[in-house]
Protein backbone atom coordinates (compact mmCIF):
# COMPACT_ATOMS: atom_id res chain seq x y z
CA UNK A 1 0.00 0.00 0.00
CA UNK A 2 0.94 3.57 -1.09
CA UNK A 3 0.34 6.85 1.05
CA UNK A 4 -2.91 7.97 -1.40
CA UNK A 5 -4.45 4.44 -0.36
CA UNK A 6 -4.53 6.37 3.28
CA UNK A 7 -6.56 9.40 1.98
CA UNK A 8 -10.04 8.85 3.05
CA UNK A 9 -11.43 10.54 -0.26
CA UNK A 10 -14.87 10.82 -0.16
CA UNK A 11 -17.03 11.28 2.97
CA UNK A 12 -20.11 11.76 4.73
CA UNK A 13 -20.10 12.60 7.98
CA UNK A 14 -23.40 14.24 8.06
CA UNK A 15 -25.02 11.04 10.23
CA UNK A 16 -22.25 11.02 12.58
CA UNK A 17 -22.81 13.76 15.26
CA UNK A 18 -21.58 12.60 18.28
CA UNK A 19 -19.90 9.98 20.31
CA UNK A 20 -16.96 8.66 21.74
CA UNK A 21 -14.17 6.02 21.34
CA UNK A 22 -11.64 4.21 23.83
CA UNK A 23 -8.61 2.50 23.11
CA UNK A 24 -6.01 0.76 25.38
CA UNK A 25 -3.02 0.12 24.05
CA UNK A 26 0.60 -0.85 24.93
CA UNK A 27 3.98 0.42 24.79
CA UNK A 28 7.08 -1.67 22.59
CA UNK A 29 10.28 -2.49 23.45
CA UNK A 30 12.48 -2.12 19.93
CA UNK A 31 14.87 -5.37 19.83
CA UNK A 32 16.50 -3.64 16.40
CA UNK A 33 16.81 -0.15 16.99
CA UNK A 34 15.01 3.06 14.97
CA UNK A 35 17.22 5.72 15.34
CA UNK A 36 17.26 8.27 12.29
CA UNK A 37 14.26 9.08 10.04
CA UNK A 38 13.95 11.30 7.06
CA UNK A 39 10.26 13.63 6.37
CA UNK A 40 8.12 12.29 6.88
CA UNK A 41 8.39 10.18 9.29
CA UNK A 42 10.52 7.63 7.22
CA UNK A 43 13.18 5.67 9.17
CA UNK A 44 16.85 5.30 7.94
CA UNK A 45 16.26 1.43 9.16
CA UNK A 46 14.12 -1.49 9.39
CA UNK A 47 13.27 -2.13 13.24
CA UNK A 48 11.67 -4.85 15.18
CA UNK A 49 9.38 -4.92 18.31
CA UNK A 50 8.05 -7.06 21.48
CA UNK A 51 4.36 -5.48 21.66
CA UNK A 52 4.09 -5.33 25.76
CA UNK A 53 1.19 -5.37 27.68
CA UNK A 54 1.23 -3.87 31.36
CA UNK A 55 2.89 -0.67 30.14
CA UNK A 56 -0.17 1.22 28.07
CA UNK A 57 -2.48 4.10 27.54
CA UNK A 58 -5.75 4.47 27.58
CA UNK A 59 -7.20 7.12 25.26
CA UNK A 60 -11.16 8.22 24.92
CA UNK A 61 -11.82 10.59 22.51
CA UNK A 62 -15.22 12.11 22.51
CA UNK A 63 -16.24 14.10 19.69
CA UNK A 64 -19.34 16.40 18.52
CA UNK A 65 -19.94 17.30 15.51
CA UNK A 66 -19.66 21.83 14.91
CA UNK A 67 -22.21 23.48 13.05
CA UNK A 68 -19.77 24.31 10.38
CA UNK A 69 -16.26 23.00 9.45
CA UNK A 70 -13.68 25.31 11.28
CA UNK A 71 -10.82 26.71 10.01
CA UNK A 72 -8.50 25.09 12.64
CA UNK A 73 -8.56 21.80 14.92
CA UNK A 74 -10.59 22.58 18.43
CA UNK A 75 -10.04 19.97 21.17
CA UNK A 76 -8.76 19.71 24.94
CA UNK A 77 -6.98 17.06 26.33
CA UNK A 78 -6.66 16.20 29.80
CA UNK A 79 -3.86 13.91 31.43
CA UNK A 80 -4.52 12.09 34.40
CA UNK A 81 -8.10 13.95 34.92
CA UNK A 82 -6.12 17.09 35.01
CA UNK A 83 -6.57 19.44 31.91
CA UNK A 84 -3.04 19.32 30.04
CA UNK A 85 -2.73 22.64 28.00
CA UNK A 86 1.11 21.23 28.15
CA UNK A 87 0.51 18.36 25.28
CA UNK A 88 -1.55 20.88 22.81
CA UNK A 89 1.42 21.20 20.49
CA UNK A 90 2.20 17.92 19.93
CA UNK A 91 -1.46 16.77 19.03
CA UNK A 92 -2.06 19.99 17.03
CA UNK A 93 0.88 18.86 14.78
CA UNK A 94 -0.39 15.40 14.67
CA UNK A 95 -3.64 16.26 13.33
CA UNK A 96 -1.64 19.06 10.96
CA UNK A 97 0.14 16.02 9.76
CA UNK A 98 -2.59 13.02 9.50
CA UNK A 99 -5.27 15.74 8.27
CA UNK A 100 -4.85 14.91 4.46
CA UNK A 101 -5.46 11.54 5.27
CA UNK A 102 -8.78 12.30 7.74
CA UNK A 103 -10.14 15.00 6.43
CA UNK A 104 -12.80 15.02 8.92
CA UNK A 105 -11.06 16.14 11.55
CA UNK A 106 -12.42 19.91 11.64
CA UNK A 107 -16.05 18.91 11.43
CA UNK A 108 -15.40 18.38 15.23
CA UNK A 109 -14.62 19.21 18.64
CA UNK A 110 -12.79 17.02 20.20
CA UNK A 111 -12.32 15.84 24.05
CA UNK A 112 -9.45 13.80 24.63
CA UNK A 113 -8.89 12.12 28.03
CA UNK A 114 -5.65 9.99 28.61
CA UNK A 115 -4.33 7.69 31.41
CA UNK A 116 -1.06 5.80 31.52
CA UNK A 117 -0.92 2.70 33.31
CA UNK A 118 2.95 3.54 34.45
CA UNK A 119 3.98 6.82 35.64
CA UNK A 120 4.37 10.03 33.51
CA UNK A 121 7.21 10.71 34.88
CA UNK A 122 9.19 6.95 35.23
CA UNK A 123 11.16 7.79 32.17
CA UNK A 124 9.19 5.35 30.07
CA UNK A 125 8.45 6.64 26.73
CA UNK A 126 4.98 7.47 26.52
CA UNK A 127 4.87 8.55 22.94
CA UNK A 128 4.39 4.99 21.63
CA UNK A 129 1.58 3.95 23.68
CA UNK A 130 -0.42 7.32 23.80
CA UNK A 131 -0.07 8.29 20.01
CA UNK A 132 -1.07 4.96 18.84
CA UNK A 133 -4.19 5.20 21.06
CA UNK A 134 -5.08 8.78 19.71
CA UNK A 135 -4.91 7.15 15.81
CA UNK A 136 -7.01 4.17 16.55
CA UNK A 137 -9.40 6.28 18.04
CA UNK A 138 -9.24 8.59 15.09
CA UNK A 139 -10.13 5.27 12.94
CA UNK A 140 -12.92 4.37 15.25
CA UNK A 141 -14.26 8.01 14.18
CA UNK A 142 -13.39 7.26 10.31
CA UNK A 143 -15.63 3.58 11.09
CA UNK A 144 -18.26 5.38 11.95
CA UNK A 145 -18.08 7.78 9.02
CA UNK A 146 -17.03 4.72 6.94
CA UNK A 147 -18.21 1.64 7.95
CA UNK A 148 -17.19 0.09 4.97
CA UNK A 149 -13.29 -0.60 5.72
CA UNK A 150 -12.11 -3.81 6.68
CA UNK A 151 -10.15 -4.71 9.93
CA UNK A 152 -6.78 -5.34 7.94
CA UNK A 153 -7.32 -2.16 6.35
CA UNK A 154 -8.58 -0.16 9.81
CA UNK A 155 -4.75 -1.24 11.75
CA UNK A 156 -2.77 -0.47 8.69
CA UNK A 157 -3.94 2.73 8.75
CA UNK A 158 -3.76 3.23 12.38
CA UNK A 159 -0.62 1.63 12.22
CA UNK A 160 -0.07 4.64 9.41
CA UNK A 161 -1.14 8.12 11.51
CA UNK A 162 0.56 6.44 14.71
CA UNK A 163 3.49 6.88 12.79
CA UNK A 164 3.09 10.36 11.67
CA UNK A 165 2.73 11.06 15.40
CA UNK A 166 5.69 9.33 16.89
CA UNK A 167 7.55 6.31 14.58
CA UNK A 168 7.86 3.65 17.26
CA UNK A 169 3.82 4.06 18.11
CA UNK A 170 3.49 2.11 14.43
CA UNK A 171 4.58 -0.86 16.02
CA UNK A 172 1.95 -0.38 19.23
CA UNK A 173 -1.35 -1.37 17.42
CA UNK A 174 -0.64 -5.26 16.84
CA UNK A 175 1.26 -7.90 19.09
CA UNK A 176 3.64 -9.99 19.95
CA UNK A 177 6.28 -8.52 17.45
CA UNK A 178 6.10 -5.58 14.71
CA UNK A 179 8.07 -4.94 12.20
CA UNK A 180 8.29 -1.25 10.66
CA UNK A 181 10.13 -0.56 7.39
CA UNK A 182 11.05 -2.09 4.30
CA UNK A 183 13.03 -4.92 4.28
CA UNK A 184 13.95 -7.52 1.60
CA UNK A 185 13.66 -10.89 4.06
CA UNK A 186 10.24 -9.38 5.72
CA UNK A 187 7.53 -10.14 2.86
CA UNK A 188 4.80 -6.68 3.33
CA UNK A 189 7.12 -4.83 5.34
CA UNK A 190 6.75 -1.14 4.45
CA UNK A 191 8.32 2.38 6.10
CA UNK A 192 4.64 3.46 6.59
CA UNK A 193 3.22 1.60 8.66
CA UNK A 194 4.15 -1.31 11.35
CA UNK A 195 3.44 -4.71 10.54
CA UNK A 196 2.70 -8.31 12.51
CA UNK A 197 6.48 -10.29 11.65
CA UNK A 198 5.26 -12.76 9.06
CA UNK A 199 6.70 -16.02 10.02
CA UNK A 200 5.75 -18.39 12.63
CA UNK A 201 7.54 -17.29 16.23
CA UNK A 202 9.52 -20.16 18.26
CA UNK A 203 8.11 -21.05 21.19
CA UNK A 204 10.73 -20.20 23.44
CA UNK A 205 9.77 -16.73 22.64
CA UNK A 206 6.31 -17.38 23.68
CA UNK A 207 5.19 -15.16 26.98
CA UNK A 208 8.82 -13.16 26.69
CA UNK A 209 9.05 -11.78 30.05
CA UNK A 210 10.34 -7.38 30.31
CA UNK A 211 11.38 -6.65 33.72
CA UNK A 212 12.09 -2.40 33.71
CA UNK A 213 14.53 -1.36 35.81
CA UNK A 214 13.66 2.34 36.33
CA UNK A 215 16.97 3.81 36.99
CA UNK A 216 16.67 7.35 36.21
CA UNK A 217 12.62 8.55 36.65
CA UNK A 218 14.04 12.11 35.49
CA UNK A 219 12.87 13.80 31.77
CA UNK A 220 14.89 12.49 29.58
CA UNK A 221 17.52 15.79 28.76
CA UNK A 222 17.82 14.99 24.93
CA UNK A 223 14.28 14.16 23.24
CA UNK A 224 14.57 11.43 20.22
CA UNK A 225 13.46 13.55 18.22
CA UNK A 226 16.84 15.80 18.58
CA UNK A 227 18.30 12.31 18.89
CA UNK A 228 17.24 11.10 15.51
CA UNK A 229 18.21 14.54 13.81
CA UNK A 230 21.78 13.69 14.43
CA UNK A 231 21.70 10.74 12.55
CA UNK A 232 21.78 13.13 9.39
CA UNK A 233 25.07 13.95 9.51
CA UNK A 234 26.64 11.02 11.84
CA UNK A 235 29.90 9.82 10.82
CA UNK A 236 28.66 6.30 11.27
CA UNK A 237 25.30 6.57 9.91
CA UNK A 238 25.56 4.74 6.62
CA UNK A 239 27.10 2.08 8.50
CA UNK A 240 24.68 1.80 11.51
CA UNK A 241 21.94 1.21 9.13
CA UNK A 242 23.71 -1.38 7.19
CA UNK A 243 24.50 -3.49 10.76
CA UNK A 244 20.30 -3.07 11.63
CA UNK A 245 19.61 -4.61 8.21
CA UNK A 246 21.66 -7.24 8.44
CA UNK A 247 20.64 -7.71 12.36
CA UNK A 248 16.91 -7.74 11.34
CA UNK A 249 17.86 -11.01 9.01
CA UNK A 250 19.81 -12.22 12.05
CA UNK A 251 17.38 -11.84 14.74
CA UNK A 252 13.98 -13.29 12.42
CA UNK A 253 16.17 -16.31 11.93
CA UNK A 254 16.61 -16.46 15.71
CA UNK A 255 12.82 -15.88 16.07
CA UNK A 256 12.01 -18.68 13.93
CA UNK A 257 14.30 -21.42 14.93
CA UNK A 258 14.10 -20.10 18.92
CA UNK A 259 17.50 -19.63 18.79
CA UNK A 260 18.26 -17.49 22.65
CA UNK A 261 21.81 -17.75 22.72
CA UNK A 262 21.60 -15.57 19.24
CA UNK A 263 18.84 -13.35 20.08
CA UNK A 264 20.43 -12.44 23.52
CA UNK A 265 23.65 -11.65 21.50
CA UNK A 266 21.86 -9.39 19.07
CA UNK A 267 20.03 -7.61 21.22
CA UNK A 268 22.35 -6.28 23.99
CA UNK A 269 24.67 -5.64 20.43
CA UNK A 270 21.80 -3.23 19.16
CA UNK A 271 21.18 -1.53 22.58
CA UNK A 272 24.76 -0.77 23.38
CA UNK A 273 24.86 0.68 19.23
CA UNK A 274 22.42 2.81 19.57
CA UNK A 275 23.59 4.11 22.68
CA UNK A 276 26.87 4.29 20.69
CA UNK A 277 25.72 6.42 18.00
CA UNK A 278 24.66 8.63 20.78
CA UNK A 279 27.95 8.90 22.51
CA UNK A 280 29.23 9.53 18.58
CA UNK A 281 27.11 12.05 17.44
CA UNK A 282 27.90 15.57 17.39
CA UNK A 283 26.79 16.94 19.85
CA UNK A 284 27.91 14.47 21.87
CA UNK A 285 25.44 12.52 24.65
CA UNK A 286 25.26 9.82 27.45
CA UNK A 287 21.72 9.10 28.31
CA UNK A 288 23.18 5.63 30.70
CA UNK A 289 23.48 5.97 34.13
CA UNK A 290 26.33 4.38 36.73
CA UNK A 291 23.86 2.01 37.73
CA UNK A 292 22.08 0.99 34.11
CA UNK A 293 25.78 0.09 33.89
CA UNK A 294 25.86 -1.56 37.05
CA UNK A 295 23.21 -3.56 36.27
CA UNK A 296 24.71 -4.74 33.00
CA UNK A 297 27.77 -6.22 34.55
CA UNK A 298 25.28 -8.15 37.18
CA UNK A 299 23.69 -9.21 34.28
CA UNK A 300 26.66 -10.15 32.51
CA UNK A 301 27.91 -11.98 35.23
CA UNK A 302 25.16 -14.02 36.37
CA UNK A 303 24.72 -15.25 32.76
CA UNK A 304 28.16 -16.71 33.01
CA UNK A 305 27.51 -18.15 36.01
CA UNK A 306 23.86 -19.53 35.08
CA UNK A 307 24.01 -20.19 31.65
CA UNK A 308 20.81 -18.12 31.82
CA UNK A 309 19.08 -16.71 28.37
CA UNK A 310 18.69 -13.36 30.31
CA UNK A 311 19.43 -10.04 28.83
CA UNK A 312 18.92 -6.39 28.47
CA UNK A 313 17.96 -3.59 25.83
CA UNK A 314 17.56 0.25 26.32
CA UNK A 315 15.47 2.46 25.29
CA UNK A 316 16.74 6.09 24.61
CA UNK A 317 17.33 6.92 28.37
CA UNK A 318 18.57 5.11 31.81
CA UNK A 319 16.24 2.57 32.42
CA UNK A 320 17.19 -0.99 31.72
CA UNK A 321 14.43 -3.59 30.25
CA UNK A 322 15.51 -7.13 31.32
CA UNK A 323 14.35 -9.74 28.32
CA UNK A 324 13.42 -13.16 29.46
CA UNK A 325 12.08 -16.53 28.33
CA UNK A 326 8.48 -17.48 30.69
CA UNK A 327 11.06 -21.28 31.45
CA UNK A 328 13.21 -18.92 33.62
CA UNK A 329 10.45 -16.66 35.76
CA UNK A 330 11.45 -17.83 38.97
CA UNK A 331 15.23 -17.77 38.89
CA UNK A 332 15.39 -14.25 37.10
CA UNK A 333 12.42 -12.84 38.99
CA UNK A 334 14.78 -13.78 42.45
CA UNK A 335 17.84 -12.55 40.68
CA UNK A 336 15.97 -8.94 40.02
CA UNK A 337 14.77 -8.79 43.11
CA UNK A 338 17.72 -9.40 45.45
CA UNK A 339 20.91 -7.93 42.93
CA UNK A 340 18.74 -5.34 40.51
CA UNK A 341 16.05 -3.71 42.38
CA UNK A 342 19.10 -2.16 44.53
CA UNK A 343 19.94 0.10 41.39
CA UNK A 344 16.32 1.57 40.56
CA UNK A 345 15.43 5.01 41.76
CA UNK A 346 13.04 4.02 45.08
CA UNK A 347 13.31 0.45 43.84
CA UNK A 348 11.05 0.72 40.88
CA UNK A 349 10.50 -1.48 38.43
CA UNK A 350 7.61 -2.67 36.02
CA UNK A 351 7.37 -6.38 35.60
CA UNK A 352 5.48 -6.67 32.17
CA UNK A 353 6.07 -9.20 29.15
CA UNK A 354 5.15 -9.59 25.32
CA UNK A 355 1.13 -8.21 24.72
CA UNK A 356 -1.05 -9.05 21.90
CA UNK A 357 -1.66 -5.19 20.97
CA UNK A 358 -4.41 -3.08 21.39
CA UNK A 359 -8.13 -3.28 22.53
CA UNK A 360 -10.64 -1.39 22.26
CA UNK A 361 -13.22 -0.77 25.35
CA UNK A 362 -16.79 -0.79 24.85
CA UNK A 363 -18.71 2.26 25.65
CA UNK A 364 -20.35 2.06 28.42
O1 LIG B 1 9.45 6.96 18.19
P1 LIG B 1 10.53 7.86 18.62
O2 LIG B 1 10.73 9.00 17.67
O3 LIG B 1 10.35 8.33 20.04
O4 LIG B 1 11.92 7.05 18.58
C1 LIG B 1 12.15 5.90 19.32
C2 LIG B 1 13.55 5.51 19.28
C3 LIG B 1 13.96 4.35 20.17
O5 LIG B 1 13.03 4.13 21.19
C4 LIG B 1 15.29 4.69 20.81
C5 LIG B 1 14.17 3.08 19.37
C6 LIG B 1 12.94 2.38 18.89
O6 LIG B 1 13.04 1.74 17.82
O7 LIG B 1 11.91 2.39 19.57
Amino acid sequence: MIEVDFVLKKYNSSNVISGSATWKTPSNIALVKYWGKQEPQIPENTSISFTLDACFTLTTLEYKKRNEKSNHFNFEIYFEGAKKDSFKPKIELFFKRIEQYVPFLKDYDFKIESHNSFPHSSGIASSASGMSALALCVMSLEKEINPTITEEYFNKKASFLARLGSGSACRSIEGELIVWGNHTEIVGSSNLFGIKFPFKIHKNFKNYHDTILLVDEDEKQVSSTVGHKLMDDHPFAQQRFKQAASNISKISKALQKGNLKEFVAIVESEALSLHAMMMTSNPYFILMKPNTLKIIHKIWRFRDETNSNICFTLDAGANVHVLFPENEKEVVNNFITSELIQFCQENHYICDRIGQGATQIPNM
